[in-house]
């Protein structure tokens, strides 16, 4: 079978690592793919992107299979277009990718179904917005309704906080188009916990659940980023509060975009917060999370294909999903200064044993040598028995990965090992 992935990140090597187990497997194509995905996949330089360029490189160069993994094309509507022209792919089509696409979108359809989130007001008036934050209570949290890459959420503690940040969006168009609609919502507490899921538009198999790290520095501290690691399974992540989401969320949110005739089908993620309320939504993403990825599909007994291609065929319920019962840890190496400016053009290495766990996120080939291009490096994946030796492990292959400039967490994991304790 031939693929094409499209993509061209540590989440794409991670899923194109799991795809090429399956025996019958005999080509993939990653568009773009980068310079580490290069050693496991054929990669074609056309951007994510660039759907029309996809869908020609797809009518000349004919695939059996398509995974569409990053949000951008789906909203864009990569999967349609494919379709189209007779390739079966994964992931939603556009109509349901909205799910991501319009934070509005994303909560009006929870508050239709009753699906718990939190509370919230829609804004497409900068007056009207600047009115409501007047009495609203604080600290509150500000989002540019479209895609702004994860940096399109303000947690704002003052007033003052808040005014701007919706100045900026509204006014300024800090994030362009993205921001000319605004949610102002409650500020909820909890532990937050990522949960990716299949599903072929009526059955919903939840994956392993996970735990993002999503700020700079140790402790949790300085800026957003993608996320610099991840672990999996997520201690606080009980079997009773996955049935409870399962009831309250997986299922009902599937059956809504159904009914909303914007069948979903793909990976479907979940980011949830664990209030004294109960789980309640964060986000919906319409694709696998990068860095979960990283430690969700190494734990996968299933053949991923399979699993794919019950979720676009409609057999999910019958296909199994299953995963194996240990402990995974990814750390990610990132350049000096991600997630605002950094330098690139390092040269890259890793021994033989760290490149063997080691995805590969933002780096080009340049005379077949590795140098660094972008923010997030690599995230290195160690699976192991108890947490704290995957922890261990994987800060110890992540040594054998080396270029100039390099930063990592050093508490990656630490969370979740007090919160099992
Ligand atoms: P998002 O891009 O929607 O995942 O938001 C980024 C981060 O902001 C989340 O991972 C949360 O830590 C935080 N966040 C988003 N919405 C809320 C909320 N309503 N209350 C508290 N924190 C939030
Ligand atoms: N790691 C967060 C995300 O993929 O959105």
């Amino acid at each position: 079978m031939k693929l094409l992935v499209v993509g061209g990140g540590g989440r794409e090597h991670a899923i194109i690592r799991s795809l090429k187990k399956n025996p019958d497997v005999t080509e993939i194509y990653a568009l773009p793919g980068n310079g580490g995905i290069a050693a496991d996949a054929t990669c074609v330089n056309i951007s994510a992107t660039d759907i029309d360029g996809i869908v020609a490189f797809a009518k000349e160069n004919p695939v059996d299979y398509a995974v569409v993994a990053p949000d951008d094309p789906l909203v864009l509507g990569c999967v349609d277009r494919l379709e189209e022209i007779g390739v079966p792919c994964f992931g939603p089509r556009a109509n349901a990718a909205i799910i991501e696409g319009s934070k509005a979108f994303a909560k009006n359809l929870m508050k239709k179904y009753g699906i718990p989130t939190a509370a919230y007001e829609i804004f497409n008036d900068l007056q009207a917005a600047l009115d409501y934050l007047q009495t609203a209570p604080i600290p509150t949290v500000i989002k540019a309704d479209g895609l702004a890459l994860g940096k399109g959420v303000i947690i704002a503690q003052t007033r003052e906080e808040a005014l701007q940040a919706v100045t900026d969006m509204m006014a300024n168009a800090k994030f362009g188009k993205s921001g000319s609609t605004v949610v102002i919502e409650e500020f909820l507490t909890g532990p937050e916990v990522s949960v990716l899921a299949f599903t072929d538009g009526r059955t919903v198999k939840p994956m392993v659940s996970s735990m993002d790290h999503k700020r700079a520095g140790d402790g949790d501290t300085g800026l957003n980023t993608g996320g610099m690691g991840t672990v999996a399974p997520n201690p606080y992540y009980t079997e009773e509060i996955a049935k409870l989401c399962m009831e309250t969320i997986f299922r009902p949110t599937i059956r809504a975009m159904k009914k909303e005739k914007r069948t979903f089908k793909g990976c479907l993620y979940f980011g949830l917060m664990l209030t004294p309320n109960g789980p309640k939504v964060i986000e919906y993403n319409c694709r696998f999370g990068d860095p979960e990825t990283q430690v969700v599909l190494p734990l996968l007994k299933s053949d991923l294909l399979t699993v794919m291609m019950a979720c676009t065929n409609g057999t999910l319920a019958k296909t199994p999903v299953r995963f194996q019962k240990k402990h995974a840890c990814c750390v990610i190496k990132a350049s000096k200064g991600y997630p605002e400016s950094y330098k690139k053009g390092y040269k890259l290495s890793m021994s033989a044993r760290a490149a063997a766990h080691t995805y590969v996120a933002g780096a080009k080939l340049v005379d077949g040598k590795l140098v660094t291009s972008g923010g997030r490096v690599t995230g290195t994946t160690a699976v192991r028995s108890s947490l704290e030796d995957a922890i261990e492990a994987a800060y110890r292959l992540s040594a054998g990965v080396k270029f100039a400039n390099a930063y990592s967490r050093s508490d990656i994991g630490q969370r979740a090992l007090q919160a099992k304790k």
